[in-house]
């Protein structure tokens, strides 16, 4: 038997940050979030079903990886195989396609390319909101990869898996987009997995974080239902760094910043107070992300590059959902 499926997924970056779990073998987090898809930066998965193999085997860019890579693989599938009553394992092979100076490899795309390649090659026709609660146990933020625009990912309720899944909450064509600011390509020092366990279990402020990103994502909510960018852009800024001196009150503290993360902050906000509407956001590493109007996105592009080289601006359209790959 050799039962192949395909699929394209593309990264995804928050607005509203998820930044904890309540459930750590389940993925289920501490609070509702809500992203952004980025067109520019996604993973192509296949999934081949092969009878003759006594063991799943994962090549990441051509690359055959390791027992640790390869065993994050399996338990993934595990989840498929169960729910297709199948136990054949399955040769994957994925491509990441990210702009090389960003060094931005994404769990986010991966997972949900993965999810999705899956799915067609059991046969499972699994909708996609069932299939985000599968993708978030691969990694929590790939739980709204499956779905391009902006995106929720609902936090669900207590420990009932199905519950805790993504929803498409505008397809985002109204003028947005999203530059890159590509501070450092090292691997990050600490994985957003340990992180957040570490701010979870030890920052005083935690309770705070949750109850605040609580209500900016009814504030969001409401400026995207209204699409006002000022505010979008706004709230997007403030959860981040309210997440990142979240992280700082941790023990030991937690920070990703690098000099030049501050930089880019401070370029950004000078390009604000000449008039161009812009807002940043920052994850579990240095780079940083500017969300703009797509139409002003030149413009923001050439006062950027006073301060930071070509390769290291990368700009983004908004991206699409997952989409199974035929004969390409
Ligand atoms: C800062 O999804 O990478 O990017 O669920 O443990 O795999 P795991 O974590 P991951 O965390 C992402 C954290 C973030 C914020 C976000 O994407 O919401």
């Amino acid at each position: 038997m050799k039962n192949i499926g395909r699929c394209r997924a593309h990264t995804n970056i928050a607005l509203i940050k998820y930044w904890g779990k309540r459930n750590n073998e389940l993925f289920l987090p501490m609070n509702s979030s809500l992203s952004l898809t980025l067109d520019a930066f996604y993973t192509d998965t296949s999934v081949t079903l092969d009878d003759t193999l006594t063991e799943d085997v994962f090549y990441l860019n051509g690359i055959k990886q390791d027992k640790t890579e390869t065993t994050k693989i399996n338990r993934f599938l595990n989840l498929f195989r169960e729910t297709a009553k199948d136990n054949t394992f399955a040769k994957v092979e994925s491509y990441n396609h990210v702009p090389t100076a960003a060094g931005l490899a994404s769990s986010a795309s991966a997972f949900a390319a993965l999810a999705g390649a899956a799915n067609s090659a059991w046969k499972l026709n699994l909708d996609k909101q069932t299939l985000s609660t599968y993708a978030r146990q691969g990694s929590g933020s790939s739980t709204r990869s499956i779905y391009g625009g902006l995106v929720e990912w609902n936090m669900g309720e207590g420990n009932l898996s199905e519950t805790s899944h993504a929803i498409e909450v505008d397809d985002a064509s109204w003028d947005l987009g999203m530059i890159i600011i590509a501070i450092n390509k090292q691997q990050k020092k600490l994985s957003s997995r340990v992180g957040m366990k570490q701010t979870v279990d030890t920052s005083p402020f935690y309770p705070v974080w949750v109850t605040e990103a609580k209500k900016d994502l009814i504030d969001i909510k409401q400026a995207i239902n209204e699409k006002d960018f000022i505010r979008l852009g706004e709230i997007t800024e403030s959860n981040g760094m309210k997440m990142h001196a979240t992280m700082l009150g941790a023990t030991p503290p937690i920070s990703y910043w690098e000099p030049d993360s501050v930089k880019a902050i401070n370029k950004v906000k000078e390009i604000r107070n000449n008039g161009i509407p812009c807002y940043v956001t920052m994850d579990a590493g240095p780079n940083v992300k500017v969300l703009c109007r797509q139409s002003q996105m030149s413009d923001i592009l050439n006062k950027l590059e006073e301060s930071f080289t070509n390769d290291q601006l990368i700009c983004s359209k908004v991206g699409e959902g997952i989409r199974e790959l035929t004969d390409e």
